[in-house]
């Protein structure tokens, strides 16, 4: 059997994206392995999860470095002594540094809860509500140096409805991440996922990055 992918997340919270790449791991959906959890909160559920699955959880904490530059090619260097050929963020509620995306160009991927290029940044889904937007959701991207900027991969929709608050629609986009995300890497992990001349391409008969409520 050829060697699965090896993945190193990077989480700061929660960790329920986190949990649905586990999931979709261990029942066999994506072909590849988490190498690492790599979190910068000691206190991060995240790390709860990691221990329950096995899987090596290290904290690494800005405030013991002098500066970002260093932090984040620490966390390079921690990536990289595991083999880790893909970084997830799930979560990780910083805009990583230079370090980082010279040492993974390309090879680091994000869920953002809105519907790029529109609402990035902190809360997309209540600038969502806020605005008065119809139709939000989620997406998965690369990541550059921009503020989820990178190259869009995947993307699926939800309706807003004029009720919601930034608490039901976190919960209905919620639930699109936990699909997309997995989705994007299983895509990934199978060679199926190419970048030309700054966009995406999905080499595969049913995907093709747009899903508009997507079947259960
Ligand atoms: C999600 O809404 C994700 O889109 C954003 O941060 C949140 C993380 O949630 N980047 P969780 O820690 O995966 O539960």
């Amino acid at each position: 059997m050829s060697e699965m992918l090896k993945i190193g997340v990077l989480a700061s919270g929660r960790g329920s994206n986190f949990q649905s790449i586990i999931d979709n791991i261990e029942s066999g959906f994506i072909p590849a392995e988490i190498a690492v959890l790599i979190s910068d909160k000691a206190d991060a559920f995240a790390i709860e999860r990691a221990k329950k699955h096995k899987i090596e959880s290290l904290v690494i904490n800005l405030k013991n470095f002098s500066n970002k530059d260093l932090f984040y090619a620490h966390i390079a260097d921690e990536l990289q002594k595991r083999g880790v050929e893909l970084v997830v963020l799930a979560g990780f509620m910083r805009v990583v540094g230079k370090p980082l995306i010279e040492r993974y160009n390309n090879k680091i991927m994000n869920i953002h809860p809105a519907l790029l290029p529109s609402f990035p940044g902190l809360h997309g889904q209540k600038q969502a509500v806020d605005y008065g937007v119809k139709i939000s959701g989620c997406t998965v991207h690369f990541v550059d140096e921009g503020v989820d900027t990178g190259p869009i991969i995947m993307q699926a929709a939800v309706p807003v409805y004029e009720d919601d608050t930034e608490d039901t629609l976190s919960e209905r986009i919620l639930k699109q991440e936990h699909r997309i995300f997995p989705l994007a890497i299983k895509l990934y992990a199978e060679g199926k996922i190419t970048l030309t001349g700054g966009k995406v391409c999905i080499k595969s008969g049913r995907e093709n990055g747009i899903l508009i409520n997507p079947p259960a």
